[in-house]
């Protein structure tokens, strides 16, 4: 589905989505991925009650969809990045009253430039996510004034050996989010950029010790 902002998107109801509290998924695909990318890991994660709200980057690199330009590989074009956080904020902002889902509780759930435009999304327009999963995540930015992210739980899943992301990379994200106050916490995968299944595992339990959300 399209939307006037020109985002395609999937928006997947929970049946309880009205009930105080329900969560929304905000799921990110990772460069030439789609909508359709992480709707089976958010399945595995078998949060109860979830509604789903999935959407394509619209910057295309060589015909692969990513959510913001880049000079190259890690090096980003920062003017685009920062017009592309504002406008998926805005759309998800809209979605909510289209959808009308609860503005309060959305987890991002992202992966590789999507895990990295969610982190641009906390930076600079934190009232739209209440909390992040980033799989594979680097800083994609740090704006001129810090936001308090003190409300905020991230997990952090990132692989000992990622070819695109060194160590060094990920915790100085870990130690940015540390600064900004989220409740941020790493798991260290014994893989490369890929998504394994102990990345599925990591954010099961973190979800279940961060949360009153049930899971089954
Ligand atoms: C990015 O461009 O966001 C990162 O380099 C990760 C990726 O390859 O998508």
């Amino acid at each position: 589905m399209q939307n006037q902002s020109g985002f395609v998107h999937n928006f997947i109801p929970s049946p309880n989505m009205g009930e105080n509290g329900a969560l929304t998924l905000l799921l990110l695909h990772g460069t030439g991925g789609d909508e359709n990318e992480l709707i089976p890991i958010a399945r595995m994660l078998k949060i109860t009650n979830a509604s789903i709200l999935t959407v394509r980057g619209k910057v295309l690199e060589n015909g692969m969809p990513r959510f913001f330009r880049r000079l190259a590989e890690g090096i980003f074009d920062l003017n685009d990045l920062k017009f592309r956080t504002n406008e998926l904020a805005d759309f998800v902002l809209n979605a909510s009253k289209t959808y009308a889902f609860n503005l309060n509780r959305i987890m991002a759930i992202g992966y590789s430039n999507g895990a990295n435009i969610a982190t641009s999304i906390l930076l600079i327009r934190p009232e739209v996510l209440s909390d992040a999963i980033l799989f594979r995540p680097m800083i994609p930015l740090v704006p001129d004034t810090l936001p308090n992210l003190s409300s905020k739980n991230v997990l952090m899943s990132a692989g000992l050996h990622d070819p695109l992301i060194s160590r060094d990379q990920t915790e100085d994200l870990f130690n940015l989010l540390k600064k900004v106050q989220a409740k941020v916490s790493i798991k260290w995968q014994n893989s490369g950029h890929e998504l394994t299944q102990k990345d599925v595992k990591a954010a099961r339990e973190w979800i279940s010790s961060s949360f009153n959300t049930k899971i089954n």
